[in-house]
């Protein structure tokens, strides 16, 4: 398309002498795919006889006639229609493509990091992480197509005091291995015991102490536990079809953390000071945002905001950004804007870096609630997936169109409709309105649907 636009520039230009010409995409496709504004062209006299003229010599250039089906002109535009089987065949090429084709180059030259997906550990992958998941995705393919070039960071969540609660547990029932299921038990587990004895909490502070001072036995527990949460992330992310360029987590930021206080220490970076019982913060009031940023708590171990600076701070440095998209839901709005304006503030990067977040919607219950299944836990994102399937399976298998289909290939189909249809359901919305999860839409295989699309 982009090698069409060109071409007629080309001929304009060197058959007809009209020079600095701009060929625009119309905004609205009726006005044609391409238009010239007729009082931008300066060696045209305007008057119509002439104008007839200049178009009839221009249909009897081939390369005009048999790319545009007509050449139109309507009120001060000359407006181009591309043939239809030539909007075809740019279609079909785009399709077979294994890799993005890039279809404009706006973003030549620039680079955006995309933070997305970015689940946390020892929990299974909930329906939660699915808006950031496919989004996120979305938004790295569309600037990958807009010529830029992109960075896809999975942030994943593998360090915090939720890990001391983990490791304190493990420890108390000489839990020797576990799976992710047995984690997450694990997790709920202490939650309730907390509530009767909150002293538990000080217990799992002290344990990721011992995990942030690189106590041995914690650090290889800890190890476990990615490992194990790992695995069943990239199982997913095979069958969304998703992939992530790096994911350095939470944990990869722990020295790269004590390097800020280094430089907090040494005067280099500026803007921390002491919050209550010893804590450190970052002030915000210069920026309107009436709560620090909390940057070491009372007990010296660091913090998410912390890790989100030293996240900055790397990216800056390792990619050098013109935009960085965090791919994250709307209830983590304050955390953000507490980051983006002490990362300007301390001056870890440039002013004209955008800093950008989502805030997607959320899956809610139809009482508006965040969605919780019926025992109080949220949806596991498989179970999603695998209902998806199910359903696409047994249309498939009735329908006389699959008679003689091998079993193999049945799985096979069954599988790209069934996530299909939940990927179109996730991104059919607009990314910041709340969705209501139900049964029935999640998995819909009809009208407005994936497959749908899918088949057309
Ligand atoms: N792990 C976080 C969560 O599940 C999301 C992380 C988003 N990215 C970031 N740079 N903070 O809530």
């Amino acid at each position: 398309m982009q090698s069409q636009k060109r071409k007629l520039a080309d001929i304009l230009t060197r058959k007809f002498g009209f020079k600095d010409l701009v060929v625009d995409v119309p905004e609205d496709y009726r006005f044609g795919d391409y238009s010239i504004n007729i009082n931008k062209i300066k060696n045209l006299s305007k008057d119509a006889g002439s104008i007839i003229k200049f178009l009839d010599d221009l249909w009897k250039e081939k390369e005009i006639s048999s790319v545009f089906e007509r050449v139109e002109t309507v009120s001060g535009y000359i407006n181009f229609y591309l043939k239809e089987e030539i909007l075809f065949e740019n279609l079909k090429k785009l399709a077979l493509e294994d890799n993005l084709s890039v279809v404009s180059h706006v973003g030549k030259g620039k680079t955006v990091v995309i933070d997305y997906s970015s689940p946390n550990i020892a929990k299974r992958f909930s329906i939660g992480h699915l808006r950031s998941t496919i989004i996120g995705q979305a938004l790295y393919n569309t600037y990958k197509s807009l010529g830029y070039r992109v960075i896809g960071d999975n942030h994943i969540g593998d360090w915090g005091t939720q890990f001391g609660k983990l490791l304190y547990m493990i420890d108390r029932e000489k839990v020797s291995e576990f799976d992710i299921d047995k984690l997450e038990e694990l997790y709920v587990r202490f939650h309730d015991e907390a509530k009767e004895s909150p002293e538990l909490e000080d217990e799992a502070r002290a344990w990721f102490k011992r995990l942030e001072d690189g106590e041995e036995r914690a650090r290889e527990i800890w190890k476990r536990c990615v490992e194990v949460s790992i695995s069943e992330f990239d199982r997913i992310y095979k069958r969304l079809g998703v992939s992530i360029d790096f994911s350095y987590g939470e944990s990869f930021y722990e020295d790269r953390m004590r390097d800020l206080v280094k430089r907090f220490d040494e005067g280099k970076l500026k803007g921390l000071s002491d919050g209550i019982d010893g804590a450190k913060i970052i002030d915000l009031s210069d920026f309107g945002i009436k709560v620090p940023l909390m940057f070491l708590k009372s007990d010296g171990t660091t913090t998410y905001a912390a890790r989100d600076l030293a996240t900055i701070d790397f990216r800056v440095k390792k990619w050098n950004p013109d935009i960085i998209i965090y791919e994250v839901g709307a209830e983590q709005s304050l955390h953000f804007q507490q980051v983006f304006a002490a990362a300007r503030k301390i001056g870890i990067v440039r002013d004209d870096v955008v800093l950008y977040h989502t805030g997607h919607g959320l899956y809610l219950s139809e009482d508006g609630k965040k969605f919780r299944t019926r025992s109080g836990g949220t949806i596991k994102l498989e179970e999603v997936l695998d209902k998806a399937v199910a359903k696409a399976k047994k249309i498939i298998k009735e329908s006389s169109t699959s008679r003689g289909f091998s079993q193999e290939e049945i799985d096979k189909l069954s599988e790209k409709v069934g996530i299909g249809a939940v990927k179109y359901f996730d991104l059919k919305h607009s990314p910041q309105s709340n969705i209501i999860f139900d049964w029935d839409k999640v998995v819909n295989l009809e009208g407005n649907s994936g497959p749908y699309i899918q088949y057309t």
